[in-house]
C-alpha cells in the first residue's frame, strides 16, 4: 500500500518537474520565435501584407498630430500641459547655439582685441598733471552702490556666460563631469543673484539719472572721441558724452535683461514656452552685448584712465584730473556756480573738499 502511494507520488512529481522544465524551455524559447519567422521569411511575409494594405504608419497621423503641438489631455493642470511636444523648441536651439553665440562671442572678442590693440599702441589715459590737491566725486553710498552692482554684475557675467558657452568651450577643459559640477552652481548662483543685482542697478540708475541728460557740449566730445582725436581733451560735465552713452546703453540694456531674466525665473507666470523661448533670446542677446559694452567700462575705468579708479576707491579725485576730463564740472565746483542744469554735483559742489 505504501509502496504504491509513493510510486503514484513519484509519478506526480515527475509529471510536475516536466511541466515545469517544459514551460521554462517554452518561455525561453519564445523570442526565439521573432527571429526564427523572420529567417523564415514569415516576418517578411506579415510586414509586406501589412504595408500593402496600409502605406503609412497607423501612429503617423497622431504623432503629426502631436509634433504640430495639438493640444491633448493631461491631468496636470497649467498652461500648455496637453502640449506633448512643441516643435518652436528646435527654431530656439537654432538661434541660441547659431547667431546669439556666434555674433555675442565675436563681439566680445573683438572689444577685448580692440581695447588690447588701444593699450599697446597708445597706452593709458596719462593725467596731465597731479596737484595733490582732491575733491569729493562720489560719496560712500555712491561708492557702495557701484561696487555692489559692478561685482554682481560680473559673477552673472561669468555664471552667464558659462551657461551659454560652457558645452563649447569648458567641456574641453574640465570634463563633462567638471562642467556638470560646476554648472550646478553656476545655475543657482545666476538665478538666485538676478534680482538683488536688478534691486541695485535699479537705485543706480536712478541716482545718477539726472546727471547723465545729454548737453549740446557732449556731442563735441563725441565727435573728437574724448580727445582721441585732435588736440586736448573737450569741455566735459560731471559725467562725459562717453560715460553718458555708456550709462544708458547700461539702462536699456538692463531694463530688458531684468524684464527677460523676470520671465525666466518665473515661468509661471502666465508664460507659454513660445515666449519663454523669445525671453531667452532676449535675455541672451543683451546679456552678451551688456558684457561687451561693460569691458569698455572696466577698461577706461581702471587701467585706461589715469586716476580716474582712486575716486570710486576713495571717493576723491586728484584736481588735475577734474581739470583735464571733467573741465565744466571743475569749473563749477571751484566756482561755486550752481549745477542745477547738469542736476550734478550735489557733493561736488557742497563737499568740494580740496585738500
Ligand atoms: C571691475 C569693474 C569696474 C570698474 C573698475 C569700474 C570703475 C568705475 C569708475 C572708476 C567709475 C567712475 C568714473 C568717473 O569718475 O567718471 C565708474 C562709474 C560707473 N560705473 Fe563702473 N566699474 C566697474 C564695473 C561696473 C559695472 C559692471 C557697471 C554696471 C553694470 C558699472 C557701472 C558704472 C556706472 C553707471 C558708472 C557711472 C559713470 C558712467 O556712466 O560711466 N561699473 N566705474
Amino acid at each position: 500500500m505504501r509502496e504504491q502511494k509513493t510510486s503514484k507520488q513519484r509519478g506526480r512529481r515527475k509529471a510536475i518537474l516536466v511541466t515545469v522544465a517544459v514551460s521554462l524551455m517554452v518561455s525561453m524559447a519564445l523570442p526565439l520565435t521573432g527571429y526564427i519567422a523572420h529567417e523564415t521569411g514569415l516576418i517578411h511575409t506579415a510586414q509586406a501584407q501589412e504595408s500593402d494594405e496600409e502605406a503609412v504608419n497607423p501612429r503617423a497621423e497622431y504623432w503629426r498630430a502631436v509634433r504640430g503641438g495639438t493640444e491633448g489631455y493631461s491631468a496636470v493642470s497649467g498652461q500648455e500641459t496637453g502640449v506633448l511636444i512643441q516643435n518652436g523648441g528646435q527654431n530656439w536651439r537654432a538661434v541660441r547655439n547659431g547667431p546669439v553665440s556666434f555674433y555675442g562671442g565675436s563681439l566680445i572678442i573683438a572689444v577685448l582685441l580692440v581695447l588690447a590693440a588701444k593699450h599697446i599702441v597708445r597706452g593709458r589715459d596719462k593725467l596731465e598733471s597731479r596737484t595733490g590737491r582732491t575733491i569729493t566725486r562720489w560719496s560712500a553710498f555712491e561708492r557702495v552702490m557701484h561696487w555692489y552692482v559692478a561685482i554682481s554684475f560680473i559673477i552673472l557675467a561669468i555664471t552667464g556666460l558659462s551657461l551659454i558657452f560652457g558645452r563649447a568651450v569648458l567641456i574641453p577643459i574640465m570634463g563633462k563631469e567638471g562642467f556638470a559640477a560646476w554648472a550646478a552652481l553656476a545655475k543657482p548662483v545666476h538665478d538666485y543673484l538676478a534680482l538683488p543685482f536688478a534691486a541695485g542697478l535699479t537705485l543706480l540708475m536712478l541716482m545718477w539719472i539726472g546727471k547723465n541728460v545729454p548737453k549740446s557740449y557732449d556731442f563735441q566730445w563725441l565727435k573728437s572721441l574724448g580727445g582721441a582725436i585732435g588736440e586736448g581733451h573737450p569741455p566735459a560735465g560731471f559725467f562725459n558724452a562717453g560715460e553718458k552713452v555708456f550709462y544708458w546703453l547700461i539702462f536699456v540694456g538692463g531694463v530688458a535683461m531684468t524684464l527677460s531674466g523676470v520671465y525666466l525665473l518665473f515661468p509661471n507666470l502666465e508664460t507659454v514656452r513660445e515666449s519663454m523661448q523669445f525671453w531667452h533670446i532676449v535675455h541672451s542677446s543683451s546679456g552678451l552685448f551688456l558684457i561687451a559694452v561693460a569691458l569698455g567700462h572696466i577698461y577706461l575705468g581702471s587701467i585706461g584712465t589715469e586716476g580716474v579708479l582712486e575716486g570710486m576707491v576713495s571717493g576723491e579725485i586728484d584736481e588735475g584730473f577734474a581739470r583735464q576730463h571733467h573741465s565744466l564740472w571743475y569749473e563749477e565746483v571751484k566756482g561755486g556756480a550752481a549745477p542745477a542744469a547738469e542736476g550734478e554735483a550735489a557733493q561736488g559742489t557742497s563737499s568740494a573738499a580740496t585738500t
